[in-house]
């Protein structure tokens, strides 16, 4: 029972003459029949990824064939990516560390903006062995995340999550570079990752397509990637813990990668699914001949897209983007102390079952809310409270964003907002009612 506090007031006469207009007809205002889908990442173009890989390849030409730690090949690489970019608007960063008597290099881009306590990474060595250039092993890698962080830049994005990109040192030598950039990153910034994606030869010639089996988000976002292609995916064995995501996952960094095979032979069953011999998936592994010859297109391609397809998926959030919205902005009175009345919305066009985020705005102008019941009533009469009564709540109004779990529901048809009035003296009216599939 309300005690003591003054209840009539001159106000209250304006608002009850406002709330004369009348039980509601629906107008809905129905927006985009189909709803906005995800933002998608775009086609990374084939052409620019290999245009990274020849000048990979040039690097090493000039460089004594190569583009392994401790030689000029391998800082020139660093030079060369670095510069790509700065151009393309990234803060990066060169961190140095030791190794074998010889000065070894990560290269850090991070792109500005997106919650830094929320961190997606993407990865690649970037040394070779120093038998050739290493253009599959990780030329195909180190080019596909290149690529990617400069089509981050072309779309201008602006990721819900903070994106990070890396290029490592040393990882032929035993994942060094990731080692040191891992180790020496507080406990703070370790927690803030929500992922690690690292790509270590992903144009093999003679390819497989591995996805590792390690974050379960993350896999599952790959192979959805290729499960839309059509493509069949297997989980990578040739060795887990043999590339730079072994020490992020070392450190409980959730992991996930993809993978076209080294030097592992492709069964007769992975010919079957993927075409190709029965050889090697890649027979120039660690050898002079790993060239700019010795990678298949199409696996580039793909992957390059499936890098830049988990890029945008995992670092957009798990915020839905909202469906169509209906509204009835027509006002209802509530009698006093009295029958419940409803403001109706008319659902259309929506397919399947409403979601189990369905926003309801509720916009109620009354005098003493706690007098009011309010209910959410699905189209087959299923009843959700959004707010009970309450004698002691004598705040005005009710303007609200309730989230209701309505997967139980068909999302077409007439949805009512209920309101009833429990106690006498104040009163008030439905401003509008609005659904947000
Ligand atoms: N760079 C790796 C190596 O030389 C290549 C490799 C082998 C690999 N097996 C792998 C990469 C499995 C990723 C996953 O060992
Ligand atoms: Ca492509
Ligand atoms: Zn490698």
């Amino acid at each position: 029972m309300k005690l003591s506090v003054p209840r009539r007031t001159a106000a209250l006469a304006a608002v009850a003459a406002m709330a004369l207009g009348g039980l509601a007809g629906t107008t809905a205002s129905a927006a985009p029949a189909t709803p906005a889908g995800a933002l998608a990442a775009p086609d990374i173009p084939l052409a620019n990824v290999k245009q990274h890989l020849a000048d990979f390849q040039s690097i090493a030409n000039a460089n004594g064939g190569n583009r392994a730690h401790g030689r000029p090949g391998y800082k020139a690489s660093i030079d060369f990516v670095k510069a790509k970019l700065d151009a393309a608007g990234y803060t990066t960063s060169v961190q140095q560390f030791s190794y074998n008597g010889t000065t070894g290099y990560n290269l850090i881009a991070d792109w500005p903006g997106g919650d830094p306590g929320q961190v997606i990474m993407a990865g690649a060595h970037l040394d070779s062995v120093s038998s050739g250039a290493g253009i599959n092993d990780n030329g195909s890698g180190s080019a596909a995340v290149l690529e990617t962080a400069l089509a981050v830049s072309r779309a201008g994005l602006k990721p819900t999550k903070h994106l990070r990109f890396g290029w490592w040192g040393a990882e032929e030598l035993g994942l060094v570079g990731s080692k040191y950039y891992v180790n020496n990153l507080p406990t703070t910034e370790r927690s803030k990752f929500s992922g690690y994606l690292n790509f270590d030869m992903i144009g093999s010639p003679n390819p497989g397509y591995f996805v590792y089996d390690d974050d379960p988000t993350i896999e599952q976002t790959f192979k959805s990637y290729f499960a839309g292609l059509g493509v069949p995916t297997e989980i990578e064995t040739e060795g887990d813990g043999r590339s730079d995501h072994a020490s992020f996952k070392n450190v409980g960094i959730p992991v996930g990668g993809l993978f076209t095979g080294a030097s592992r032979v492709k069964t007769s069953a992975q010919v079957q699914k993927w075409g190709g011999t029965t050889t090697a998936f890649d027979r120039c592994y660690h050898s002079s001949c790993d060239t700019t010859s010795n990678i298949n297109d199409t696996a580039l391609d793909r992957n390059s897209d499936a890098v830049a397809h988990a890029v945008w998926t995992l670092s957009a959030g798990s915020t839905t983007p909202p469906g169509p919205v209906f509204e009835n902005t027509a006002d209802v009175s509530i009698p006093d102390n009295g029958a419940a009345v409803t403001s109706t919305v008319d659902v259309t066009g929506v397919t399947g079952n409403a979601p189990s985020t369905l926003k309801v705005d509720v916009n109620i102008v009354h005098t003493w809310r706690g007098d009011l019941v309010v209910d959410l009533v699905a189209p087959d009469g299923s009843v959700y409270n959004l707010k009970p009564y309450s004698s002691s709540d004598s705040a005005d109004n009710v303007i609200a964003t309730y989230t209701v779990n309505a997967s139980s529901e068909v999302a077409n048809g007439a949805w009512k907002l209920r309101v009833q009035d429990r106690a006498a003296q104040d009163t008030g009216y439905i401003n509008s009612f609005k659904l947000t599939f």
